[in-house]
């Protein structure tokens, strides 16, 4: 099978700019790619979006709102603050740098899950600070180890749901590790960039905003399908907040009038943002179902991937989807789970056509390497 000629075809439809599901874009020299590497969004862009990104092309000349409105003051009111406890940011990557940037010295300690969102220690690294680790794997952070390591740590950054496993944290524990971050001073960034796949048992950092030394994290780039134009949001309150602010004045304009446009005709749709969050969930089901039923262990996501075990042959497999079919999928060996890939979830169309090719070198690969 070949997906480039595929993609050449689609991208050639008329109304694929809008429908365009999702990554089929030249990526890392391959002609063009089925990307499920990057858990991006399964979804293309609302027309309400479209049209707003389209409005401000009249206005490139200006800078953009200083102060991130109207999109601050929407995302304020959705979650019932004020506008003081929202920082709208280049991503939730940038949330997180500015974050660091003002809780943390040269030399001082960061907190972190072992095996996390890579970002984390590239943000930690980038203070110059020490990165101490809690042990994390398949089977979830270890909460327990974790609070006894929170004294003496300046920040600490957990992901919650966890990226690359898609695991939730489980219930309490969320409340556990902001009560204890308050009790020993350790501001606690909880970045929930895939809070709004979760489910309604998903217990949100949210509820401990005041108590001095949580924040959380959050982004436009994956329920809501707009990665591409960096948006995301800090909420924090109080002197964390400020201190952040104060970082924020040497980049004050780094969310682009674009971004503060989509993102704010983002927010206002829920219609499409629950229908994103359960076209994921029913397609998440058919791709765990499918890997399990080929004996392939699968974490229990919550997010829009999932963490498959492909085994030794894991490495082998994801390049010949790449280099042979377009397709890319995440080796996860870097990020700490060798022979597991982690895969975004994809409507069943193009999953029955990965899942083939995943099956056919699964096998092959098993047995010439495994
Ligand atoms: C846990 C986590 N945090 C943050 C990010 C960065 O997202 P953004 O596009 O908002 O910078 C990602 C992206 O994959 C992520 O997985």
């Amino acid at each position: 099978m070949n997906f480039g000629d595929e993609a050449r075809d689609r991208s050639t439809a008329k109304d694929d700019l809008s429908s365009a599901w999702y990554a089929r874009e030249p990526a890392f020299g391959s002609n063009f790619a089925i990307r499920l590497s990057l858990s991006e969004s399964v979804a293309g862009a609302s027309q309400d979006v479209e049209e707003a990104l389209t409005e401000q092309i009249g206005r490139v000349n200006l800078y953009p709102d200083l102060a991130g409105e109207p999109l601050n003051g929407l995302i304020a009111d959705h979650f019932g603050l004020p506008g003081s406890a929202v920082l709208v940011t280049n991503g939730s990557d940038e949330a997180l740098l500015l974050s660091a940037l003002a809780a943390v010295g040269t030399g001082d300690r960061v907190l972190l899950p072992e095996r996390t969102y890579t970002g984390f220690r590239y943000v930690a690294e980038a203070v110059r600070a020490v990165v101490a680790e809690g042990p994390c794997g398949i089977d979830g952070l270890d909460v327990e180890q974790f609070l006894a390591m929170m004294p003496g740590a300046k920040l600490a950054f957990i992901a919650n749901p966890h990226n690359p496993t898609g695991l939730r944290l489980p219930n309490g524990a969320i409340q556990e590790l902001c009560r204890t971050a308050a009790r020993v001073g350790c501001h606690l960034v909880v970045d929930e960039a895939y809070a709004e796949f979760a489910g309604p048992e998903f217990e949100s950092a949210l509820a401990h905003l005041d108590n001095g030394e949580t924040a959380v994290v959050r982004t436009f780039s994956k329920a809501h399908g707009l990665a591409g134009i960096r948006c995301g949001y800090l909420l924090a309150t109080g002197a964390r907040m400020e201190a952040v602010r104060n970082v924020r004045r040497a980049v004050p304009f780094s969310v682009s009038r674009f971004a503060l446009a989509a993102a704010s005709a983002a927010i206002g749709d829920s219609v499409r943002l629950t229908e994103a969050v359960a076209d994921t969930a029913a397609h998440r089901e058919q791709v765990v179902r499918d890997l399990r039923g080929e004996g392939i262990e699968v974490v229990d996501s919550v997010t829009n991937f999932v963490l498959a075990h492909l085994g030794p042959a894991t490495q082998a497999l994801t390049e010949r989807l790449h280099f042979d079919h377009g397709v890319t999928i995440r080796d996860a060996r870097a990020l700490g789970y060798p022979g597991w890939a982690r895969i975004t979830v994809c409507p069943p169309a193009d999953w029955a056509a990965v899942f083939e090719l995943i099956r056919e070198n699964f096998s092959t690969g098993t047995r010439m390497w495994g």
